[in-house]
């Protein structure tokens, strides 16, 4: 399948320009890009060039209805420099459903898989090994199509853009959660990574920052009485000794790294309930002592124990826990991405 992606390969690489000991997260970009096109009913001839801005036309839609899906997903390199990735069918699979919401066409999967691997392999080069970095991937798909109707384009484009990164967050974490403003809503497009959910997301988060919390924890549009996640990762609470985290539904993302902390979990014996989370027993399990911790699982942010709280202007500070799960699921689950372990669910794809 590979023979027939057109590759354009640079002419000369930008990567000795990059600081590997100074990534931050999503700031450089490595030297290709995978494209493809869709018109006439069809996507088009798929290629990888050298990374490079795109020129749209003004009346494109996604500048006006932000037809747009993403994804976001790692690819690590083993102490044999072989290169991996982690249950990026999921991902593959995960951005067409998105896609069909936002009523843009599926890409074909064996396209995505084998222009992904292509890419990585020519980008090899590019995937950091200093601990915890590794070379995050966005494919992403958007309305290139021009017209000011309000209907869904003809044209589209698709692309996989990657970029050596380190951790997403610089510090401490600590989250506020929200009772005005809502991420999504029943029969909404919570569940897929449309871009505008994350537009609609920087201005409550914004205020959060203002006030000092980092991240906002969304409760249900409805009652605001329950949890749901956060802006880019789902959310976890330890009661006692309880793992807990909300159920998805068509306002959270299905994430990738939640269902498979929640596997892993179960097999490390850790009692786990997915069940909907009151702020009200958050807030008294913070009050008695029995909540232990809190962290977000997500691609980019992995697995980020969450430092404290805020509700209703009170500031809530989580303790600090002798072995802790956050600690054991995050090696166990790095372990496995970086091949450090055993895989015995079969997650990992070795990129050949
Ligand atoms: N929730 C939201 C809103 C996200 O953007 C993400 C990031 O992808 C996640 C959860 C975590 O999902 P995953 O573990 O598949 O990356
Ligand atoms: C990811 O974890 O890959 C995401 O897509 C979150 C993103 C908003 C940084």
């Amino acid at each position: 399948m590979s023979a027939s992606i057109t590759i354009n390969p640079i002419e000369k690489t930008r990567i000795n320009s990059v600081d590997f000991n100074n990534l931050g997260f999503g700031q450089v970009f490595s030297d290709h890009m995978f494209m493809c096109n869709y018109k006439d009913g069809k996507w088009q001839q798929p290629q990888i060039l050298p990374y490079q801005p795109i020129t749209l036309d003004p009346s494109a839609k996604i500048f006006h209805y932000g037809q747009s899906v993403f994804e976001g997903m790692k690819a690590y390199k083993d102490a044999d420099d072989t290169i991996l990735l982690f249950r990026p069918l999921d991902n593959c699979k995960r951005i067409n459903i998105s896609a069909e919401r936002l009523a843009i066409p599926a890409f074909p999967e064996d396209v995505f898989m084998d222009g992904l691997k292509e890419l990585l392999k020519l980008d090899k080069k590019w995937i950091p090994t200093s601990n915890g970095s590794s070379l995050y991937i966005r494919p992403f798909v958007f309305a290139t199509g021009t017209g000011f109707h309000a209907s869904p384009s003809d044209e589209y484009t698709f692309i996989i853009a990657t970029s050596p990164s380190g951790a997403y967050f610089a510090g401490d974490v600590k989250v506020l959660i929200e009772e005005k403003y809502s991420r999504s809503a029943n029969g909404g497009v919570g569940f897929a990574k449309a871009g505008g959910n994350y537009a609609g997301q920087f201005y409550p988060t914004q205020l959060a920052k203002a006030k000092g919390y980092q991240q906002v924890i969304w409760t249900d549009d409805n009652s605001h009485e329950f949890i749901e996640e956060a802006g880019a990762m789902n959310i976890f609470i330890r009661i006692n000794d309880t793992l807990i985290t909300a159920p998805t539904s068509d306002r959270i993302l299905d994430g990738i790294t939640r269902k498979s902390v929640l596997k892993i979990a179960e097999a490390e014996g850790i009692q786990v309930e997915v069940r909907k989370i009151k702020v009200s027993e958050l807030v008294d399990a913070a009050k008695n002592g029995s909540l232990k911790e809190m962290f977000g699982a997500g691609t980019a942010a992995v697995i980020s124990p969450i430092q404290g709280f805020g509700f209703r202007e009170q500031d809530y500070t989580l303790p600090i826990v002798k072995n802790s799960f956050a600690t054991l699921l995050k090696n166990k689950i790095t372990d496995i991405q970086y091949n450090r372990a055993e895989d015995k669910y079969g997650w990992r794809v070795v990129v050949k």
